[in-house]
């Protein structure tokens, strides 16, 4: 028995992507319905993530016409079949994970949802969820694909492995922003480094993923941390985040004044939060002996990057990729860290776009203007 709320339209608005040259535009396309195990969120807001750029600007290649946006906040409108056991309710609230495990294959088995080989093959490489189906369509019913749950519209469907319920004190809006930006940074800091409490660390790009590492890593215990950019404006706020120090890398020498900052050691574990060769080297320069280096930056397709070969082997340094995070155990887990103020997920949140200004939006990002995130606020 599917259970729904009467009013859920027959269409709806979605900023849809049908050439890179031509960006997002918005269009009025059917309203999905979801099927077994997913449930229908009414779309509050959707944040806006570097990674969504790969795809709009065509260095990785997606399934088009497609609709975008990975990390939402909303309300369950509707209930597909078969969630009788998960508690999810019409008329709750949810945050909506960008990596959504099937729940079923080998890796979610095992709890390692991140690994999920579904989630990549269908959804990442052919823009559908695990029937193989889209769940949008233009009126005229030709299929539209999904990144993820296809978060730029005002109907998302997600699997029900992909959403976590947020208590009343949680603002909608901002919290779009749990299931990307704050998902990757508590699997970058608890899965991918496993940080101790007392180690030293520092991020590199603190853009809105690299600023949730910077939070995230002081409240785990951190002793200090170090933000990395190269620009001040985005270096300013960071000691409100837990920084202990920051440094523009374009103005100063990175390693030396790292090393000059944890007493000629350099820090126990550096995140790489951009995907480009410059912060890989900059990571990997600032660590210690044993160290640990963490990228979760994309690269803008396939790129490489260069790793000193003996200075790593010799120095017993580890790479340790991290992408997203456990997300049915992890995803609660950072909604009760905003809950309880501890990821301060309201005041990263620096701008507000209507759906319209979607493409706006994303060309500011791409001009590195945006502050910690940006968001796509449907009240708007
Ligand atoms: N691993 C994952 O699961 C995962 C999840 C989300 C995003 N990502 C990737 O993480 C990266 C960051 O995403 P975001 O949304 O935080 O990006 P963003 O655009 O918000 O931030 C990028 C930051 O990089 C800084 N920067 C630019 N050039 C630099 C340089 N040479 N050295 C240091 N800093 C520099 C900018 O000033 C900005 O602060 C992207 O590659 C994105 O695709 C990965
Ligand atoms: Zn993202
Ligand atoms: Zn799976």
């Amino acid at each position: 028995m599917t259970t729904q709320t009467p009013q859920i339209p027959e269409t709806m608005r979605a900023a849809v992507l049908r050439d890179t040259e031509v960006g997002l535009q918005v269009e009025t396309i059917r309203t999905p319905r979801p099927r077994a195990g997913e449930v229908l969120v009414k779309v509050a807001a959707c944040g806006m993530c570097h990674s969504d750029l790969h795809v709009i600007g065509g260095a990785i290649a997606f399934p088009l016409p497609a609709v975008l946006g990975h990390e939402i906040a909303g309300t369950i409108v509707e209930l597909g079949p078969g969630v009788e056991h998960t508690g999810l309710k019409v008329g709750q609230n949810v945050a909506g994970g960008f990596l959504m495990p099937c729940g079923q294959c080998e890796a979610c088995s095992s709890g390692r949802d991140e690994l999920c080989a579904p989630f990549f093959e269908l959804n990442r490489l052919k823009g559908v969820l695990y029937d193989g189906e889209t769940r949008l369509s233009t009126i005229e019913g030709e299929p539209v694909y999904m990144y993820s749950m296809g978060g730029l519209a005002e109907y998302a469907v997600v699997p029900a492995t992909a959403v976590a319920p947020t208590p009343d004190n949680i603002d909608l809006v901002p919290a779009s922003i749990l299931g990307c930006a704050a998902l990757t940074g508590y699997g970058a800091v608890r899965r991918g480094a496993d940080l101790h409490y007392g180690e030293t660390v520092a991020v590199v790009a603190v853009g809105g993923v690299g600023t949730n590492i910077v939070q995230i890593a002081s409240a785990f215990g951190a002793k200090q941390v170090i933000a990395i950019d190269v620009s001040d404006e985005k270096l300013a706020p960071m000691k409100g985040y837990g920084a202990t120090a920051t440094i523009n890398s374009a103005k100063t020498d990175a390693r030396e004044e790292v090393l000059r900052l944890t007493g000629g050691k350099g820090v126990d574990v550096s995140f790489e939060a951009l995907g480009i060769p410059a912060t890989w080297t900059t990571a990997l320069d600032v660590l210690a002996d044993g160290g640990r280096m963490v990228p979760i930056g994309l690269g803008a397709g396939v790129q490489t990057a260069g790793v000193e070969i003996n200075r790593t082997v010799r120095r017993s340094q580890s790479i340790l990729g991290s992408y997203g995070a456990r997300t049915r155990q992890d995803l609660p887990a950072v909604v009760d860290l905003a809950s309880e103020g501890v990821i301060n997920y309201k005041e990263i949140v620096s701008q507000h776009f209507s759906l319209e200004q979607a493409d706006e939006g994303y060309k500011a990002l791409r001009d590195q203007k945006i502050q910690g995130r940006a968001v796509v606020d449907m009240s708007l």
